[in-house]
């Protein structure tokens, strides 16, 4: 999967390699599972700095992640369903993308 959603952002960028600017955009991308869901203790605070429920877990992805989006003027969003699972989506419209980016 991960290597689905690089090479599909690496052609669209090779695509526009002439392009004096380049945009992508990620219309929706949503990751979803069932057992286990997101821990009731941290469900409001996933994308806080630190917050980690995994022995050697730093913390800092999800935050990270939000800041990358939320740069781009894209919005992620995590919603945890009753019965335990969890879905993890954002959007990015119009990213700009530049070589070593992806
Ligand atoms: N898909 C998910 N399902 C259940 N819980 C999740 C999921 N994604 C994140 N979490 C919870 O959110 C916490 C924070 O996630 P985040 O990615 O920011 O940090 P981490 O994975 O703990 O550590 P790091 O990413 O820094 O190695 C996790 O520890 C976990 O408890
Ligand atoms: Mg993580």
């Amino acid at each position: 999967m991960q290597k689905v959603a690089l090479d599909l952002i690496r052609n669209a960028m090779e695509a526009m390699a002439s392009c004096p600017r380049g945009e992508v955009a990620v219309d929706r991308f949503t990751v979803a599972h069932k057992d286990p869901g997101i821990s009731a203790d941290i469900a409001d605070r996933l994308f806080q700095p630190f917050v980690t429920t995994k022995r050697h877990g730093m913390g800092v992805g999800l935050s990270i992640c939000r800041t990358i989006i939320e740069s781009h003027g894209g919005h992620i969003v995590a919603q945890a369903k009753p019965g335990g699972s969890a879905i993890l989506q954002f959007t990015a419209p119009f990213v700009e993308l530049s070589e070593g980016t992806a």
